[in-house]
């Protein structure tokens, strides 16, 4: 085991292995595994209660895993019943509610934590200088709390917490409580503060556009379990079943019959007996008579009437039966001639209104095979 103290401003890789954690009879973590490498952004996002925040706090040692470990930097937080105490875990955590102290100007409450370590005055002054500079709260450094705006007290609650350089930087929806343009600048300076100090991260949301926009690494949770991990990326485009696919960006699910695959494709029909392709499942079709596939709004092509000039590979025909134009997107809510409901994302012009009548396309390699 490592007992050297870190190097502040060292990253330190976190590990949770196994952790499982019951309130009375209910489990609100069943045995979550997850690994963040040193310096990188990971985020857990999942429904309303699966169990996000009893993880986090599982991490800050304020919550006792019934079992399980956590190891950072080589160093073991939590093991069973024995566990390092939280001020003593190298931490550092944004809540939603910034939680400032009220009677307590802007450095009072950076500087607290640093007060607590006791370092020197000096020292101490001139640390508080320097995060309030980086989060661009300079000029409030006499504020209370108070006469902050919700984003101004996120930012000072951001500069309290990486102002004693911690290893780790926990967030539990620090965004929250902001409205829509401040929370995408905010989330925006958050991942651009948390490259540049290179702070290990656990960032926890039930915001897919935060999650995506904001992790080196998404963990989908879903009562209790981690269900996927993978890049934002990778989880955009292959979530393994629909509940990934539905909470990370829109999907439509549809169930393919009589499918047939080889290495690399699969093949189904829908309803009406429309042959649809896509990418061959890893794991083969295991006998399975229906299969679920994901496919994105965006991904699929919308032409008006019989759609001559579109690719004869997967056109499938349908019609509209709404049509909501929100900006830089159109929405088409597509019934096709077997009945399935599509919705179709497409940029502007408007092409088709409800009614209309439509050939819709899509890239094999944009149908996904399910697991579920
Ligand atoms: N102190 C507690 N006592 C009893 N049950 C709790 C306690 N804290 C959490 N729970 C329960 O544990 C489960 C997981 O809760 P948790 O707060 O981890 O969810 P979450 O994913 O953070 O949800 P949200 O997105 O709503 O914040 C829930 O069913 C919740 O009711
Ligand atoms: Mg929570």
């Amino acid at each position: 085991m490592i007992t050297e103290a870190r190097r502040a401003g060292d990253p330190v890789d976190l590990h949770l292995i196994g952790l499982k954690k019951s309130y009375g009879a209910a489990p609100a973590v069943r045995g979550v595994s997850l690994d963040v490498p040193a310096g990188k952004m990971v985020s857990l996002i999942g429904p309303s209660g699966c169990g996000k925040t009893t993880t986090l706090r599982m991490i800050a040692g304020l919550e006792r895993p019934d079992e399980g470990r956590i190891v950072a930097g080589g160093r073991t937080l939590t093991d069973g019943a024995r566990g390092v105490p939280p001020e003593e875990r190298d931490l550092g955590m944004v809540f939603q509610t910034y939680a400032l102290w009220p009677h307590m100007t802007v450095t009072q409450n950076v500087a607290y934590g640093l007060k607590q370590r006791k370092r020197p005055a000096a020292s101490i002054a001139a640390k508080v200088e320097q995060v309030l500079g980086i989060i661009g709260m300079a000029q409030y450094a006499g504020r209370f709390p108070g006469q902050l705006s919700g984003g101004q007290q996120q930012r000072v609650a951001l500069a309290r917490a990486i102002a004693t350089e911690p290893g780790i930087l926990l967030f539990d929806e620090p965004l929250s409580n902001l409205d829509a343009v401040l929370r995408e600048q905010m989330r925006f300076e958050i991942r651009t503060l948390q490259r540049r100090l290179g702070i290990t991260s656990v960032y926890v949301t039930h915001s897919q556009d935060e999650a995506l926009a904001i992790s080196d690494e998404i963990a989908v949770m879903r009562d209790g379990l981690i269900v996927q991990t993978g890049k934002p990326l990778e989880i955009y485009n292959s979530p393994r079943n629909a509940f990934v696919a539905g909470f990370i960006g829109l999907a439509n699910i549809m169930s393919l019959g009589q499918p047939e695959c080889d290495d690399a494709a699969l093949a189904g029909r829908l309803n009406d007996g429309t042959l649809v392709t896509g990418i061959a499942p890893a794991k083969g079709l295991r006998g399975r008579t229906v299969v679920k596939v994901c496919i994105r709004p965006v991904d699929i092509r919308l032409d008006t009437g019989r759609g001559e000039t579109v690719s004869q590979v997967n056109r499938l025909f349908g019609q509209v039966t709404a049509m909501t134009f929100t900006g830089g997107l159109v929405d088409y809510f597509v019934r096709l001639a077997g009945g399935e409901e599509v919705r179709v994302q497409a940029t502007p012009p408007i092409v088709a209104e409800a009614g209309a009548p439509v050939t819709l396309s899509i890239p094999p390699t944009r149908v996904v095979v399910l697991e579920d």
